[in-house]
């Protein structure tokens, strides 16, 4: 299985921090944030990684990152032109992937959990990983029904039907990249992860697992700060 680190858009939430750097770089506790995403990957045995990122932050990510053998994996770098969304970040990525599935983690996505035996377990179709959440409506929020399985997801939704967030790594199997080409922009001139999540929901092969670990994305101040305080608890625990 193949990673990929979707480490574009614009971080527009975060100026000033993010005007001259990019969200990713930002220190989270003792270390860069892409960092976490990228450890995540590589202790779910992932060894062959793509970093997505804009290409105003192209030669930063580089220089910090090289090419991953001081993390005893490969690394390498796509430039996505515009922030046209997350699943037009995975679709860019088609070549990389050569057929096989793809592990997707957001790279301001910092987790406690270990995905090791989902990646391994992984068969078909796509696997999503929820979490309870107090504000479900910065998320792509799932509908579930009463034995607790996804019939539905909402992107940002003003009246979230659940407190689950669609936390932000997901793996797919290859047909990913044909989902993507049938996608449309959205309003806001993306192509959303939740419609590629709500494709495999409706084929009925979306697997859905509740993470037991903390979670967090950084991508607000407030986010960010709670970032923070969960790097340093999985810091901690490692030394
Ligand atoms: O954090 C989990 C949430 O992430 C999910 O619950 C949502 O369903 C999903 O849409 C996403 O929501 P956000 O609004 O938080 O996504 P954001 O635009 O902040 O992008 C998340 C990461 O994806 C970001 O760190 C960079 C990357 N990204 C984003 C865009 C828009 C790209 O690589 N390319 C892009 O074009």
């Amino acid at each position: 299985m193949k990673g990929i680190i979707c480490a574009g858009g614009s971080g527009s939430r975060l100026h000033p921090l993010t005007l001259v750097t990019n969200k990713h770089l930002l220190a989270v506790y003792d270390k860069p944030m892409v960092f976490y995403p990228l450890f995540t990957l590589i202790e779910a045995g992932i060894k062959d990684i793509m970093i997505v990122c804009s290409n105003e932050h192209s030669g930063p990510f580089q220089k910090l990152l090289g090419s991953g053998a001081k993390f005893g994996v490969s690394i390498s770098f796509k430039v996505q032109d515009q922030a046209g969304g997350i699943a037009e970040a995975v679709g860019i990525c088609e070549s990389f992937a050569a057929g096989e599935s793809v592990a997707v983690i957001l790279g301001d996505n910092i987790y406690e959990d270990n995905f090791k035996k989902d990646v391994e377990e992984f068969k078909s179709g796509a696997s999503l990983f929820l979490k309870k959440v107090s504000d479900p409506e910065r998320f792509g929020v799932a509908e579930l029904d009463s034995s607790n399985r996804v019939i539905s997801i909402e992107e940002k939704p003003t009246l979230p039907k659940s407190d689950f967030a669609i936390t932000g790594f997901y793996i797919y199997d290859n047909s990913v990249f044909d989902v993507i080409r049938g996608l449309k922009y959205s309003g806001r001139n993306e192509l959303e992860i939740t419609d590629v999540n709500n494709h495999y929901v409706k084929n009925g092969s979306a697997n859905a697992c509740f993470i037991e670990g903390e979670w967090t994305d950084a991508g607000t101040f407030e986010s960010l700060y709670r970032a923070n305080s969960i790097a340093r608890k999985i810091t901690m625990n490692k030394s």
